[in-house]
């Protein structure tokens, strides 16, 4: 692997978006006080070590056939498709538990040029073959038929996903040999490196696809739960939502290290942290609220608020549905059961022993005027970063 690129503001990721602010959703956030409340509780300790012990073993992963689900997969338009659409798209499920009849659903988007020789890219929007994915099951349109199943995990969720893309690579097969990046924002801090760290130890002992792994991007990344703390009150603090005296109760009282145990004057001073950030969007501080009663206030970059609702809404169509090849199911961005429920969620995804995700090659990019989602509020930007990111450049 040769790059790996963090960018300090967020890719928006299409089925991300509603998980975000509205409808109650804050998942980063759950993440955050599910970290905390473990810190208190000594019996729980999942190690980065003892998560990733059996990734040391290796026995080939389920493949399907893939015959003719390609073609069967390809949307011949969307409904509302802006006339001149000039690129290929396809959409559907792939197996990756038949036993448990566990599927992900992914919605593909070929270069309309030179698609042929432009890299493969899990799972953001650009100048590449995009393979937009939701996961794990019981995500998005992404389920299983083993309800058990949505209790599941950090490990779990990249076994899948490396399933999905040994199979997915078998209906794709002119997919095989191209540059595969892997990109995802947010919790994907953690899902992208296990991903990728998962790929680069079987690709050394497979006897199926090897895949040809060359990068990872990280937008806003949840990927140190230490630091992210740290780093999240700093910057409350820097931006005025929280005052010097709060500031300074956490500094003084809070250790966020895994090992040390969490005390009740550091949970004092950080609800009080969360109740002074009141309802200010959390993923991008300027930007106004969707208000469904008055003409909002217009957002400073001209991003609609209310998109995560539009989106909600397409995505829920029945026609829509019907061309995208999903099931028939009330379409949500977030499952909160899932989140509750969440197995295994190392404090830090950073390298430890024996983690051998190359950090050495290593970009932090900023985009100026971005919240968490730089494709939603800073389009141009965020091709012009993700253009770069592709041919190794800097931006
Ligand atoms: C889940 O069950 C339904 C109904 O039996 C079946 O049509 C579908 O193929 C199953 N899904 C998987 C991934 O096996
Ligand atoms: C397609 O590839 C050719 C050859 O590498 C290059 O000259 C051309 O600029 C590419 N087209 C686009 C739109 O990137
Ligand atoms: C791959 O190796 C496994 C044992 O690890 C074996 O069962 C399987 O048949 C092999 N597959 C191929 C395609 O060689
Ligand atoms: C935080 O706690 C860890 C583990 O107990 C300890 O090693 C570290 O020194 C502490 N940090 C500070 C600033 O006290
Ligand atoms: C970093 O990049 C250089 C140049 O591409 C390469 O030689 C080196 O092996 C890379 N380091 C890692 C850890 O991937």
């Amino acid at each position: 692997m040769k790059t790996a690129f963090l960018f300090s503001v967020h890719f928006s990721l299409l089925v991300f978006v509603h998980c975000y602010g509205g409808n109650g959703y804050d998942p980063l956030e759950t993440a955050l006080n599910i970290q905390r409340s473990k810190r208190s509780q000594s019996a729980y300790h999942v190690s980065n070590q003892d998560s990733r012990a059996d990734q040391n073993s290796y026995s080939p992963v389920y493949v399907g056939s893939q015959d003719g689900l390609k073609d069967f997969d390809k949307i011949s338009a969307l409904p509302g498709e802006p006339a001149g659409t000039d690129f290929d798209q396809y959409s559907g499920y792939v197996t990756v538990e038949p036993n448990h009849g566990r599927a992900l659903f992914y919605y593909f988007t070929e270069s309309p040029s030179n698609s042929s020789t432009n890299p493969l890219v899990l799972w953001l929007n650009g100048v590449a073959n995009v393979l937009f994915l939701e996961s794990p099951a019981g995500v998005g349109f992404s389920y299983s038929n083993t309800s058990s199943d949505y209790i599941t995990g950090d490990i779990q969720t990249a076994k899948d996903s490396y399933t999905f893309l040994v199979n997915w690579l078998e209906r794709f097969p002119e997919y095989k040999t191209r540059d595969f990046y892997i990109t995802g924002e947010s919790y994907a801090g953690h899902y992208v490196p296990e991903l990728a760290q998962l790929i680069l130890q079987n690709n050394k002992i497979t006897n199926q696809t090897v895949i040809n792994l060359k990068g990872i991007a990280l937008g806003n990344a949840y990927v140190d739960d230490e630091t992210e703390n740290t780093g999240m009150f700093d910057y409350f603090w820097t931006h005025a939502i929280i005052s010097d005296e709060i500031h300074e109760g956490i500094v003084s009282n809070c250790n966020f290290s895994e090992a040390a145990p969490s005390t009740a004057v550091c949970h004092n001073y950080v609800q009080q942290a969360y109740a002074a950030k009141s309802n200010i969007y959390f993923y991008d501080i300027y930007a106004p609220l969707c208000s469904s009663s008055s003409n909002s206030t217009p957002s400073i970059s001209g991003f609609d608020p209310c998109t995560e609702y539009y989106i909600l809404a397409y995505l829920n169509t029945p026609a829509v549905q019907q061309s995208l090849h999903a099931r028939p199911v009330q379409w949500e961005s977030c499952n909160d059961f899932i989140l509750e429920h969440w197995q295994d969620m190392p404090f830090t995804v950073l390298p430890v022993g024996g983690y051998v995700v190359g950090y050495e090659n290593l970009t932090f990019v900023t985009i100026r005027g971005a919240g968490h989602f730089v494709p939603s509020y800073q389009p141009a930007r965020g091709l012009a970063f993700f253009s770069s990111f592709l041919e190794g450049k800097l931006p």
